[in-house]
């Protein structure tokens, strides 16, 4: 079965979709195609896509939804060839999995269009700073990551079990919004996000509101 992954992010092979992919294919225990959406053009990336029997898109939200560049890809992608499955892998920044509510619909909307067989779409949230993070602090995603590519390659299944650990929380509790928002207004909120202001000389302009009153 020929298997090729798809990497949508703007960031190639520097951004956190990369670190996904290579997790899920050391538990697939394969070396996949890897084709990066930000770099092959587009008619070349649809003809190679076409040939495979298994499409694994990895990409990240952006604005609640696909990047514009995996969009452009689905509007120059042929019908897919007879069996042939599709496996989404969506992660984001925000800690909640529903922020890709919206991306999720869209995907499964696109293979249908393209008539892949869907195996599923995998969220997963708080993802931003992947790159950035001792492996220890990685350790159980890439764990689920890894299991996720080993059983697919078992069963040729998502395992939905694996699925809804990397998908969860999918919403804050009303208590552990309180926690954050608490936190926050303290300056004690997340660490990563303090680190890219300060990185960006925007440290003392956080609570700057340009739109507001
Ligand atoms: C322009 C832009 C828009 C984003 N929009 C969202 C969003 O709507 N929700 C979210 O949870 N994360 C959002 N993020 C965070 C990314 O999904 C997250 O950082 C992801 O890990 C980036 O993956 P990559 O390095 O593979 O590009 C956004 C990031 C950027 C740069």
């Amino acid at each position: 079965m020929k298997t090729i992954f798809i990497n949508g992010s703007p960031h190639g092979r520097q951004g956190n979709s990369e670190i996904f992919i290579r997790q899920l294919m050391i538990g697939m225990d394969v070396v996949s195609d890897v084709l990066y959406v930000s770099t092959h053009q587009y008619d070349e990336l649809a003809d190679q896509a076409a040939l495979a029997d298994r499409l694994i898109f990895v990409m990240p939200l952006y604005v609640h939804a696909m990047p514009g560049i995996v969009m452009k890809l689905f509007e120059v992608m042929k019908p897919a060839k007879k069996g042939a499955q599709i496996l989404f892998v969506v992660q984001s920044g925000f800690i909640e999995a529903a922020q890709s509510a919206y991306c999720v619909k869209a995907l499964k909307h696109q293979a249908a269009r393209l008539g892949y067989e869907c195996l599923g779409v995998v969220v997963r949230g708080n993802s931003a700073g992947v790159s950035l993070m001792p492996e220890k602090a990685n350790r159980k995603l890439f764990e689920d990551l890894q299991a996720l590519g080993q059983r697919l390659a078992e069963t040729g299944e998502l395992d939905e079990v694996i699925a809804a650990r990397l998908g969860d929380p999918y919403r804050l509790s009303r208590q552990k919004l309180c926690q954050l928002q608490l936190l926050s207004r303290l300056g004690l909120g997340d660490l990563y996000w303090q680190y890219m202001l300060r990185k960006n000389h925007a440290y003392k302009k956080r609570f700057d509101r340009p739109f507001g009153q």
